[in-house]
């Protein structure tokens, strides 16, 4: 059989070939010239595995050659000669006038990429009637014998009826258009056409369809012989349908992140069912993209459109594919916010393995994402950089995937190549600058990542959630703790346990233990005794019992937030990070005096710069020194800088946080919705003593941790002080009563000018000036708080406690930094007493 394939692309180029394979004599027809050269020459313009060994192949051998006799049957078609030993069986050309009345089967594969409003563009296949019909109507009358056109290019409904009208237009000879829809994949294409799941043939001509039948009865594959439309059908159909499957599946996967299943195993359990079929399409991923799902779904969206019809879970595929190429970034941004100048590899650009074609490929919207955020960009992919430069100039490629992740700060993953499968993960670990792989693809497990101490984000399935054990140091059992327990067995969270650390176990501890019993808790809840020791030791001696590896710490008057572990712990997916804070929000019901004291902190003038700990808002942070009231480490973390410094409380976490940064190189994070609730001191004058303990140790700090300790902001406080004590001064240096504030003339010192006319300002005003500015800041503070708590005497009070705490903060901060040793001075001196 002669035939001709218009087109030499994915499809046109494999058809062409594949025939040949079989014992066809084939002409590959395209307008593209340089492609044509390369294939003369056997050179294939597209990679396909396998396909450039039968292009040569077949451009060599000739026309006979291994070809089964059923693919040739010289009475099917008047006027073919019986082969011709010298001809070959391949050939490739641009002259389309002169290979098309030669033959006799047409094949149409042009590209039908889609148009603006989604509608499929058929110029080229319309050229190609075109130039069929041109090219047949030369023939003289005598030579025009029966042509069939068979239509592979996926086209909308109705196509087959204009190609020939087209043709008719200029060829008035024999011929019937047939449609034989294409359903190879790039990356398996040569196998797919040799051994396709079925062969569809749609027309009007049963003896078109049944020479196209016996032309593809070598592949010994199902046929189904349709009528034209149905066909066409057919192929959008089958597209359509595969790419709802993909969105359907990445819904399901991004619903097993949340409720903590496996997407693999999900769609491991569907396949089984016979009714769903194993090969379905059900892998999880970063989206579909490609040069036919895109197109097809959205020529299908609009035919239906077209006809008046909706097509709902269309246009739902359509919107979650988008969503899900957004994925990727998403997971990334939230664990580097920050992207600029940030070196990202990225594994696969092709949009499906063992092709080169980047069409469509969610890579490209990621590539532009992270270029537009200033990123650095290192691309490999071992087949598509050609046609990936086309599109970025300006991104750099490595040669190997272990050269684009040396000194990345993390790494995507978007093709499903197997040599990434089989990369050598401790040295990927080892070059990755921050061992944070995102892979869209699934192509590891996750425990092996985990173990390997790989930050590793994949697609619907759950990182391994690490065990937490949260630690509570107290005297003894109290009311506070009774308050907090239904909340801590509230967490959603399962794998966590409860340490509670006692002095002693007496009459209090047991009946907790008796509740615990009754409660069905006993197992999450351990209570030890540790003696009495301070609460900084009672967390060392935590390390001894704990079973999780994150130990979460958390005051005995403080209750976490349901998703407090869940908020934190994601943190933890980073291996460079060692521990996450959270903040200590006062809790809605609390006495009067609590909550002035929980707005002293919260409040812009009172809390400075450590206002962020007590407020559930703001952003997600980096910290070198954070409190221990609500705050998880790693165990092993904590280990290895020796535990906390317990000779301090309250401060025994400062020289802590300062070795985790400074010693380990490790992170700490502050995330604002890590929340627990905090109860403040009761009275005005259990708060000022806080204040004061705390400023101490600050002070004392500022000398022996001067690398987190010594900011100016801690200064202030003191620094307010000394100015009240000066403005005193001054006025009862000068009298009080008797000094003009202004002085008009003369006195003080004379700021600006000489002239004596001028109005002049002495030291006494600037100082009471600064403290009218103090009083304003008072104010504002005021109004904030009253404001958020709409409650007007709580933002009367606070006035004055904020100024009793600059005032307690200050002094305190100066007793401190003249403290030689401040460890003697603290309690709880004890060693821990044996377990
Ligand atoms: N790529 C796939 O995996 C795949 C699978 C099944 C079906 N299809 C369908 O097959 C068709 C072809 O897809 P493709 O990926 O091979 O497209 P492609 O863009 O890779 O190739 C089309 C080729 O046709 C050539 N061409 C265009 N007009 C021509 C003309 N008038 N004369 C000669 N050559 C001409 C182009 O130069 C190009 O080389 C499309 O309708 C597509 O939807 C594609």
């Amino acid at each position: 059989m002669k035939i001709a394939v218009i087109g030499t692309g994915y499809v046109g180029l494999v058809t062409g070939v594949c025939l040949a394979e079989i014992g066809n004599k084939v002409s590959c027809i395209d307008i593209d010239e340089r492609k044509i050269k390369k294939l003369k020459k056997g050179i294939s313009p597209i990679f396909e595995e396998g396909l450039e060994d039968l292009i040569k192949k077949n451009l060599t051998l000739p026309r006979r050659g291994s070809a089964t006799k059923a693919n040739y049957d010289p009475e099917l078609v008047e006027g073919e000669c019986a082969a011709k030993a010298e001809s070959k069986r391949l050939s490739f050309s641009n002259n389309l006038e002169k290979e098309i009345p030669n033959s006799h089967i047409i094949f149409i594969a042009v590209g039908t990429p889609e148009k603006e409003d989604g509608s499929a563009d058929l110029s080229q296949v319309e050229n190609a009637a075109v130039s069929i019909g041109q090219a047949l109507a030369k023939l003289p009358k005598e030579k025009q014998d029966y042509k069939i056109i068979v239509n592979k290019s996926t086209v909308p409904i109705g196509t087959g009826d204009l190609v020939s009208k087209l043709v008719k237009k200029y060829y008035d000879g024999l011929f019937d258009v047939v449609s034989n829809p294409e359903f190879l994949r790039e990356g398996s294409a040569i196998f797919d056409f040799m051994h396709p799941d079925r062969i569809v043939i749609g027309g009007e001509s049963e003896k078109a369809k049944t020479i196209l039948k016996k032309v593809f009865q070598p592949l010994a594959a199902p046929v189904l012989l349709t009528d034209l439309k149905t066909a066409e059908m057919i192929k959008y159909a089958s597209n359509s349908f595969l790419a709802t499957s993909i969105s359907f599946i990445n819904s399901v996967a991004n619903l097993c992140e949340k409720v903590g299943a496996d997407v693999t195993q999900v769609a491991a359990g569907m396949r089984l069912d016979k009714r769903i079929g194993k090969r379905a399409f059900l892998d999880a991923g970063p989206g579909w993209g490609g040069s036919c799902f895109p197109k097809d779904v959205k020529a299908l969206v609009q035919i239906a459109d077209e006809n008046y019809t909706q097509f709902e879970i269309l246009q739902a595929a359509l919107e979650q594919n988008e969503r899900q190429k957004k994925w990727i970034l998403g997971k990334l941004f939230t664990l580097l916010p920050e992207l600029k100048d940030k070196k990202i590899a990225l594994w696969g650009v092709a949009f499906k393995a063992g092709t080169d074609d980047v069409r469509e490929a969610p890579a490209l919207k990621i590539i532009e994402e992270l270029l537009a955020a200033g990123a650095e960009v290192l691309v490999f992919d071992p087949q598509a950089a050609e046609n990936t430069k086309k599109i970025f100039p300006q991104v750099a490629f490595a040669n190997s995937a272990l050269q684009a992740a040396d000194g990345a700060d993390a790494l995507i993953i978007l093709t499903e190549w197997s040599q990434f499968k089989k990369i050598n993960l401790p040295k990927l670990k080892l070059l990755l600058k921050t061992p944070l792989v995102v892979d869209g693809r699934n192509l590891f497990n996750v425990q092996q990542m985990y173990k390997l101490g790989f930050q590793y984000i994949s697609v619907g399935r759950q990182w391994l959630e690490p065990k937490v054990t949260i630690v509570i140091p107290l005297n003894q059992v109290n009311q506070y703790l009774y308050e907090s327990l239904p909340h801590i067995f509230n967490i959603d969270l399962k794998n966590y346990e409860v340490l509670i650390l006692p002095d002693q176990i007496g009459r209090q501890e047991k009946g907790l233990l008796t509740k615990a019993k009754k409660n069905n808790v006993e197992d999450k809840m351990k209570v030890i005794a540790t003696g009495k020791i301070g609460p900084a030791q009672k967390r060392d001696f935590a390390l001894n019992y704990a079973t999780g590896s994150i130990l979460a710490f958390l005051d005995d008057d403080a209750y976490p937030a349901s998703d407090w572990l869940k908020v934190a712990l994601r943190h933890f997916q980073n291996p460079a990070v060692a521990a996450v804070g959270g903040p200590a929000v006062t809790p809605a019901k609390s006495g009067f005096w609590e909550k002035v004291s929980g707005a002293v902190y919260e409040s812009l003038f009172g809390g400075g710069t450590a206002r962020f700990r007590y407020l559930p808002t703001g952003t997600i942070r980096e910290v070198d020194d954070f409190p221990s009231v609500n705050f998880l480490i790693k165990k092993e973390s904590l280990q290895k800088v020796g535990g906390f410094a317990s000779q301090f409380w309250p401060g025994e976490d400062t020289k802590l946080c300062q070795q985790i940064v400074y010693t380990l190189g490790q992170k700490i994070i502050y995330d604002p919705q890590a929340v627990v609730y905090h109860h403040r001191r009761k009275t005005l004058a259990d708060h000022l003593k806080q204040v004061l303990s705390y400023s101490v140790h600050r002070g004392y700090f500022a000398k022996k941790f001067p690398k987190t300790s010594l900011r100016p902001a801690y200064f202030a406080p003191s620094l307010f002080v000394l100015w009240l004590l000066t403005t005193a001064g001054l006025l009862i240096s000068r009298g009080l009563g008797r000094t003009p504030l202004i002085v008009f003339g003369s006195g003080g010192e004379i700021l600006g000018a000489q002239n004596q006319s001028l109005w002049t300002i002495s030291p006494l005003s600037i100082a009471l000036a600064i403290l009218l500015i103090y009083a304003i800041g008072l104010l504002v503070s005021v109004v904030q708080i009253a404001f958020k708590n709409r409650n007007i005497i709580l933002g009367v009070m606070t006035a004055p406690a904020i100024f009793l705490t600059h005032v307690f903060y200050g002094i305190g901060f100066v007793v401190g930094l003249s403290t030689k040793n401040l460890k003697s001075k603290m309690r709880y001196q004890k060693k821990p007493a044996e377990a």
